[in-house]
């Protein structure tokens, strides 16, 4: 729906554009600028595309003054409350709550694509055992689109279902595996009678000479963990998947580049870098002396889990978190859980800093997920590996949601160059040293 155009005019040519204004269902509206190096001779200037509306999507929606997160216009509180993850993923990937009946047989067809081929498990010999479980994770989706390269046509919607039913239930069974090769213990096969939480848990907790039985807290708390981090629109590793994908190439291929940006400490790694941070203060009277490392830009140290490029307020999903956080760490019978009391004393102090509040910096998603994780047994190095199970749901959305727009076109962004004129080339003899 267009509202109003934005005329633009050139100060040096006086010609002048009519930008088209477009409304969406909420937020801001947007400018379409896609014709002015057509109209004008210039290109828009926005690194890191903060100002920048790259799609038009239905898929969540975020107002990052108001603190809102909405999936498929859902508030990720009701859907935390009252949803489960399974079931959030089906909303995600086809637009609406499922019925009964669409429930049980997305679930079963989940359940049915959670085992990956043997050659694939092979792949696991050839890491070592320290390798990074997110480098052992974005290795081996990246080569499941060898597996399924010539059975998979983009263009056909079943296939593109298809693609999107076995990402979603192998990544788990991938996960555990990296897990199992990092403790040096045998694979432990997915349990198809297992809800997918709990499936996950044996796989990753289970040895072959006792029986295991999954902790029912355990499997919720990991269950309200995914909804939580399923989605979050155009963040970086949704929009490399984007990018990725808007060539063209292996779906699964344009998933693991998505791992691949999520493992940044920018981003999903965070999660990681919290814990090793909280360890490294170690005691509230440390705090100050890391506040001020914080605060002081040579020190190259940043609160992590802290700020974030849209939440301006408190990101909706810390909030839910740290709230199950006691309730979890009590039933889980963890509530001496010295980190847990460093990050509330953490975040109290940092929100009465003037630093913090003037820049808007709140506990973001990952200032608290760690703290669960660690409760429930999972290692450190795993922390981002559990976000990208869970934000494999968004990517192949948000895929989805692209390729099947017949207006795709591949992403190509330009520059301002700075480099150097143009210039001839000197033989070395005459070239002179700097
Ligand atoms: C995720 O995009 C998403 O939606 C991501 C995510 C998702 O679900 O996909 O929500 C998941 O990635 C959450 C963010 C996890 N990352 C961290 O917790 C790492 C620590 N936080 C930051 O590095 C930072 O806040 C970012 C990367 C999250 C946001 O960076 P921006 O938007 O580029 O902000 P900025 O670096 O320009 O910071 C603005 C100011 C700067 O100070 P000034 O130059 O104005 O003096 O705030 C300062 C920054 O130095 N600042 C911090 C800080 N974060 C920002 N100072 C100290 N500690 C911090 N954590």
């Amino acid at each position: 729906m267009t509202a109003k155009n934005f005329e633009l005019k050139n100060p040096n040519t006086g010609l002048t554009t009519s930008l088209p204004v477009r409304s969406g269902t909420i937020g801001p509206d947007v400018l379409d600028i896609s014709n002015i190096n057509r109209d004008q001779g210039v290109f828009s200037f926005d690194p890191a595309f903060g100002v920048t509306a790259s799609c038009e999507s239905k898929i969540t929606y975020i107002d990052g003054d108001a603190g809102i997160l909405l999936y498929r216009g859902y508030p990720v509180e009701e859907l935390a409350e009252k949803s489960s993850f399974m079931e959030v993923a089906y909303l995600l990937l086809y637009g609406e709550l499922p019925t009964v009946r669409q429930a049980q047989e997305f679930s079963a067809s989940i359940s049915r694509h959670t085992m990956i081929n043997e050659s694939l498990l092979r792949f696991f010999h050839g890491f070592h055992h320290n390798a990074h479980p997110m480098a052992m994770v974005s290795a081996v989706v990246a080569s499941m689109s060898a597996f399924y390269h010539d059975s998979t046509d983009i263009h056909d919607p079943r296939h593109r279902e298809i693609f999107a039913h076995r990402i979603v239930a192998k990544l788990p069974t991938i996960a555990a595996a990296a897990h199992k090769h990092s403790v040096g213990q045998p694979f432990v096969y997915p349990r198809n009678e297992l809800a997918y939480c709990s499936n996950m848990l044996s796989m990753f907790f289970a040895v072959p000479c006792e029986d295991y039985e999954v902790n029912p807290v355990a499997a919720k708390a990991l269950d309200l963990l995914f909804i939580l981090h399923a989605d979050h629109e155009q963040n970086a590793s949704t929009s490399t998947v984007r990018l990725a994908g808007s060539t063209g190439t292996n779906p699964y291929a344009a998933i693991s580049a998505g791992v691949a940006a999520l493992w940044g400490p920018a981003h999903g790694g965070a999660n990681e870098a919290v814990l090793a941070m909280l360890e490294q203060i170690g005691t509230v009277d440390n705090i100050p002396k890391y506040l001020a490392m914080a605060k002081d830009k040579s020190s190259h140290f940043r609160l992590m889990g802290f700020g974030h490029r849209v939440y301006k307020n408190f990101d909706p999903r810390a909030k839910i978190i740290r709230e199950i956080c006691h309730e979890v760490l009590a039933k889980l019978g963890r509530n001496d859980n010295p980190l847990f009391e460093l990050a509330l004393h953490l975040e109290e102090i940092a929100l009465k800093d003037e630093y913090f509040v003037s820049r808007k910096l709140y506990p973001n998603v990952d200032f608290y997920s760690g703290i669960i994780y660690s409760a429930l047994g999972i290692p450190r190095s795993m922390f981002t590996v559990m976000f990208a199970i869970a934000r494999t749901v968004g990517w192949v959305a948000h895929w989805l949601e692209m390729i099947a727009d017949p207006g795709m076109r591949i992403g190509r962004p330009r520059q301002l160059y700075t480099g150097a004129a143009r210039r001839d080339y000197v033989p070395a003899a005459l070239r002179k040293t700097a």
